[in-house]
């Protein structure tokens, strides 16, 4: 089993995230969460293009990106260029959902679906063998330092299943109030990766806060 941690660039010092971005470089984090807002999905705004692309020249670590925002299809050569690892589009904020997976694995990258916490698991089960990962948001989108949504730990349960009965290889992510207190139960019920924003900023040391979410 899969036990990856991927930090949120939104809870970084932005004043200092060549700092910040060195210091994850330095650490057990096995991705980089990227969370783009439009301000219209989603009723706040983060970063762009313009910022990220030095982000990407900075980082070593593979870029997990996180799009909420609507027609995410637009920004597809965008992501690529940012060499991303996994470009993730909300299931609500994609029509044609099926044709913008297939768009996103003929650009070279992972293809992950997010749903929001009020969307079922259920929905996925015509499209969970065609992703290569599905992003469980565990709070509302649009702010970090929010809290988990408990329910979450029951949907990763029910995606595994949906997942193992399949026989699909999607992985599974969750996004949104992730600390200490929930880490290793959302390992225990099926999560692949785990996102942490405000648990591994706010922590008084970052680099032994992702060592500790990751179970060592
Ligand atoms: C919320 C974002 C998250 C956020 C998580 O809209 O998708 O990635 O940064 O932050 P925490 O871990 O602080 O809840
Ligand atoms: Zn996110």
């Amino acid at each position: 089993m899969n036990r990856l941690i991927s930090p949120s660039l939104l809870s970084a010092d932005f004043a200092h995230l060549a700092d910040d971005l060195q210091m994850l470089n330095q650490s057990e984090a096995d991705w980089l969460h990227i969370d783009i807002m439009d301000g219209v999905f989603v009723p706040n705004i983060s970063f762009g293009f313009p910022v990220l692309k030095y982000v990407a020249q900075l980082t070593e670590k593979p870029l997990d990106v996180h799009l909420m925002v609507v027609h995410p299809e637009k920004f597809i050569p965008e992501v690529k260029a940012l060499n991303a690892a996994v470009m993730n589009v909300h299931y609500e904020a994609v029509i044609h959902l099926h044709r913008v997976v297939q768009q996103i694995k003929e650009a070279g990258m992972k293809a992950g679906v997010t749903i929001n916490p009020s969307t079922p698991v259920h929905l996925l089960s015509d499209i969970i063998s065609e992703v290569d990962l599905v992003l469980i948001m565990s709070v509302n989108p649009g702010f970090g330092g929010q809290k988990f949504i408990e329910h979450s730990i029951e949907k990763v349960k029910q995606l595994r299943k949906m997942i193992d009965e399949q026989h699909a290889t999607a992985l599974i992510e969750v996004d949104g109030g992730v600390c200490q207190a929930n880490a290793s139960r959302l390992f225990a019920a099926g999560a692949d990766v785990l996102v942490a924003g405000n648990a591994i900023f706010s922590a008084p040391n970052p680099t032994e806060m992702i060592s500790t979410l990751k179970g060592h």
